[in-house]
C-alpha cells in the first residue's frame, strides 16, 4: 500500500460549465506524482498541485519517446452522487503490457489503482454531474534520464492528471463520417500497435490532418503490409455489422490497440445473444457488403469516444452510406447498456464497476 503525501494547492481554479467542457480542455488542481530509479524502485507517491514539469531538454523522453499512457473515466451516479470507475484492472493490465513493450518498469496494479482512486477523491467535485460527463482519467509514465545513448532509461516519472470532459466527438452520438486511409500507416506486426504510447498517435497525424481537411472526423487505418485488412480508427477500436454477424478485427498479430470498451462490447453483445467475430476484416469485404445492402451498422468504440456510429465512410473516393447515416438498433443498445452501467442507471450484472467514494 502507497504512503501518499499531499501538498495543498495555494488557490483553487473555477470549474468550468459542463456544457463547455468538450474533450480535455480543463485540468483539476491537482495531479499525483511517483518516480521510479532503477535499483531503488517507484518512490515518492505524491498528490501535488497541477503544474508545468520541470525537466532537462536531454531528457530521453523528448528524443526517443520512451514513454507511455493510458485513457480510464470516473462517472458520477446520477441518483446517489457516488463515483465510480469502469473497469480499471483492465487499463492497468494494458499499462503493464505496455511498459513491458516499451522498456519502462512494470508497476505493482494495486498501487497504480490507489493511485487513481486517491486522487479521484481529493477531486471529486470535479466530477461533472450532466448526463454524458465524466473525468477522465490520464495516467502517464515518461523516462527521465538524462543523456542522448539509445538506451532504456533508468528513471521514470509516473504521473495521473484528470480532465472533466463532455464528449469526444462534436457531433455526441451522432454518426461520423471516417475516411481510409490509402497512403501512411500506423502501426506494422511486431511495432508497438497494442501499445498505449504517443509515437501510435504521432504517426497517425498526417492522416488525421488530410482526414480533417477533408471534412471527416478520423481515419480507419489499413493494416501495415498489406493494406488491405481493417486495424482501427486511431482513437476508436472499429466494429462492423454484415449479414447478421458482428465483426471487429482480431487483436493476434499486435497492431491494434486491446480496447477496454472493445472488450465490454463485445462480452455485452455476446451476452444477449449476438455472434461476434473477432478475425481479419478486409476492406474489400466492407464494400462488397456495401455494394450488396450492408453493412447494416458501423461504429466505434473508446474510452474517450464511448460508441460512435460510422455514417459515411470513404474508401478512395467512394461514399459509403451505412444505415443511412443514423444510428443503428446495435450501435445504441451498447451505447445504452455501457453508458447505464457506467453511470449507475443500470445493474452491473457483468461486475464492470469499482466504487470510489
Ligand atoms: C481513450 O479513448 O481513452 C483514448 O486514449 C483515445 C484518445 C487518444 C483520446
Amino acid at each position: 500500500m502507497l504512503s501518499i503525501r499531499f501538498e495543498q494547492a495555494k488557490s483553487l481554479k473555477a470549474k468550468p460549465e459542463d456544457d463547455k467542457l468538450g474533450f480535455g480542455k480543463y485540468f483539476t488542481d491537482y495531479m499525483f506524482m511517483m518516480n521510479y530509479t532503477a535499483g531503488k524502485g517507484w518512490y515518492d507517491p505524491r498528490i501535488v498541485p497541477y503544474g508545468p514539469l520541470v525537466l532537462d531538454p536531454a531528457c530521453v523522453v523528448f528524443h526517443y519517446a520512451q514513454e507511455m499512457f493510458e485513457g480510464l473515466k470516473a462517472y458520477r451516479v446520477e441518483k446517489t452522487g457516488q463515483i465510480q470507475l469502469f473497469r480499471p484492472d483492465k487499463n492497468i493490465e494494458r499499462l503493464n503490457r505496455t511498459n513491458k513493450r516499451m522498456c519502462i518498469p512494470q508497476m505493482p496494479p494495486e498501487d497504480v489503482l490507489q493511485a487513481i482512486k486517491e486522487l479521484v477523491r481529493v477531486e471529486r467535485d470535479w466530477v461533472p454531474h450532466s448526463v454524458g460527463t465524466s473525468l477522465y482519467i490520464r495516467p502517464f509514465i515518461i523516462a527521465t534520464d538524462v543523456h542522448l545513448g539509445v538506451h532504456p532509461s533508468k528513471n521514470y516519472l509516473f504521473c495521473i492528471i484528470l480532465s472533466p470532459v463532455g464528449s469526444y466527438y462534436a457531433a455526441g452520438i451522432n454518426p461520423v463520417k471516417i475516411i481510409v486511409e490509402s497512403e501512411y500507416v500506423r502501426a506494422v506486426r511486431g511495432g508497438t500497435g497494442f501499445a498505449k504510447v504517443g509515437g501510435n498517435y504521432a504517426a497517425s497525424l498526417i492522416g488525421q490532418e488530410k482526414a480533417e481537411e477533408l471534412g471527416y472526423a478520423q481515419v480507419l487505418w489499413l493494416d501495415g503490409i498489406e493494406h488491405k485488412y481493417i486495424d482501427e480508427v486511431g482513437a476508436m477500436n472499429v466494429f462492423f455489422v454484415i449479414n447478421q454477424e458482428v465483426v471487429t478485427p482480431t487483436l493476434e498479430k499486435g497492431n491494434i490497440l486491446p480496447g477496454v470498451t472493445r472488450a465490454s462490447c463485445i462480452d455485452m453483445l455476446r451476452s444477449k445473444g449476438y455472434t461476434v467475430s473477432e478475425r481479419k476484416v478486409s476492406i474489400d469485404e466492407v464494400v462488397e457488403a456495401a455494394h450488396t445492402g450492408t453493412p447494416n451498422e458501423a461504429f466505434g468504440s473508446g474510452t474517450a469516444a464511448v460508441i460512435s456510429p460510422i455514417g459515411e465512410l470513404n474508401v478512395n473516393g467512394e461514399k459509403i452510406i451505412i444505415n443511412k447515416n443514423e444510428i443503428g438498433p446495435i450501435s445504441q443498445m451498447l451505447y445504452d447498456n455501457l453508458t447505464g452501467i457506467q453511470w449507475g442507471r443500470i445493474p452491473d450484472t457483468f461486475h464492470w464497476i469499482e466504487p470510489v467514494c
